[in-house]
């Protein structure tokens, strides 16, 4: 028996995550489910966001589908109980090191993406983030100055065994699709980044099926809304990550179309959308579950070893959204419940 742990989380994350759950209980007969709390619901159920029976279920399970955390009612607690926490927990006590988002426009998108439609239509990228390391969590914390005034610091830091992992997963992420890399970094500032090239040049000798090319995160920010359709797959630091894959998200007409894949080199995974809990339409059945839909089709591809149920989840995505069934954000006035029932209906 397969054991998919379920963490809804805060916000939308319920929301979305019942939908792709009822779109893997339709799909595959042979799946148990085990549900507990995380994020802020689980600090005012527990009094802690990843409480020990969550991280538990999570190392048990073969694979974890995640909503999303976050509540700004709680943003006021100490750092380490913050909803945030448990996510940024659940990657560093997994070794989830490799974070794939990806981000494609899905016909009949266009007039939903930020761009126009002929230079949204080009977008067909996979963004490979690494997860475990970077600002966020090297040492952090607030203190005095010597003149008195206070100061905040996040030390950015990466070990060249750790560039190295992420970058070979960029390069085979590349090599499966069409043999292009771009690795994201700001060597003309940042040691941490001069590092990063380096280290990716040295793997490249590995790859040389790859072509390898380097990009300030500036100028990638600029050429990720000029023209997409120049990226196959972008590796890059976990900063940098967050901040262009949001980017990219609206590139290919919403945040809640796209999913990711949290990995580590063994088949257990992390999946989830990679936006958060969205308070601004918590509860109105108005938030998009194709993001959540789409993690769960990343679920049977990468760790169920199931990839043509993998294909027809997306195909059934791609279609409910094709025919216009679609969520606000979208333009559309469907439910996040017609949606799910319109996927569910096409698998
Ligand atoms: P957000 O992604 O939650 O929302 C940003 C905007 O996008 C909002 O207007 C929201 O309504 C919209 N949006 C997001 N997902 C949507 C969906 N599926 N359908 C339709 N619209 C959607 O980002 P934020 O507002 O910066 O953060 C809110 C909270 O979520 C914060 O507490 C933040 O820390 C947390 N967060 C958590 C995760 C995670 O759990 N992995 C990711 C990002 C943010
Ligand atoms: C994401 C989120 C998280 C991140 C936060 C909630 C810790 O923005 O998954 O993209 O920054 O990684
Ligand atoms: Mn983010």
């Amino acid at each position: 028996m397969t054991l998919i742990a379920i963490l809804p989380g805060d916000g939308i994350g319920p929301e979305v995550t019942t939908e792709a759950r009822r779109a893997l209980e339709a799909l595959a007969y042979d799946l148990t489910f085990e549900e507990a709390p995380v994020g802020g619901a689980a600090y005012r159920a527990c009094g802690h966001p990843l409480p020990e029976q969550t991280l538990d279920l999570a190392r048990r399970a073969d694979a974890v589908l995640f909503g999303a955390v976050g509540d700004p009612d709680l943003d006021g607690l100490e750092r380490a109980l913050r909803p945030e926490q448990a996510i940024l927990g659940l990657r560093r006590e997994l070794a989830l090191f490799a974070n794939l988002r990806p981000a494609r426009l899905f016909p009949g998108l266009e007039d939903a993406s930020a761009l126009r439609p002929e230079v949204a239509s080009a977008i067909d990228l996979v963004i490979v983030r690494e997860l475990t390391g970077d600002v966020y969590f090297g040492e952090k914390g607030q203190r005095q100055t010597a003149t008195g005034s206070r100061q905040g610091y996040d030390i950015m830091a990466y070990d060249e065994h750790e560039v190295a992992r992420i970058a070979r997963v960029g390069f085979e992420t590349a090599r499966k699709r069409r043999g292009r890399l771009c690795s994201v970094d700001k060597a003309n500032v940042l040691e941490t980044s001069q590092l990063w090239r380096d280290v990716v040049i040295e793997v490249a000798a590995d790859y040389a099926d790859v072509e390898l090319s380097h990009m300030y995160v500036d100028n990638a920010a600029m050429q990720l809304v000029r023209n997409p359709g120049q990226f196959d797959v972008i590796v890059t630091g976990n900063l940098f990550g967050d901040i262009l894959s949001d980017q990219a998200s609206m590139c290919a007409g919403s945040i809640g179309m796209l999913p990711s894949a949290a990995l580590n080199t063994d088949a257990k995974g992390l999946y989830e959308p990679i936006h958060g809990s969205a308070p601004d339409i918590a509860g109105k059945g108005a938030a998009n579950p194709c993001a959540a839909m789409l993690s769960a089709a990343m679920m049977l591809r990468h760790s169920l070893a199931r990839p043509e149920l993998a294909d027809r989840l997306e195909a059934a995505v791609i279609g409910a959204v094709a025919d216009g069934i679609r969520t606000p954000d979208l333009g559309g006035t469907a439910t996040t419940r017609q949606v799910g029932d319109a996927v569910i209906a096409r698998l």
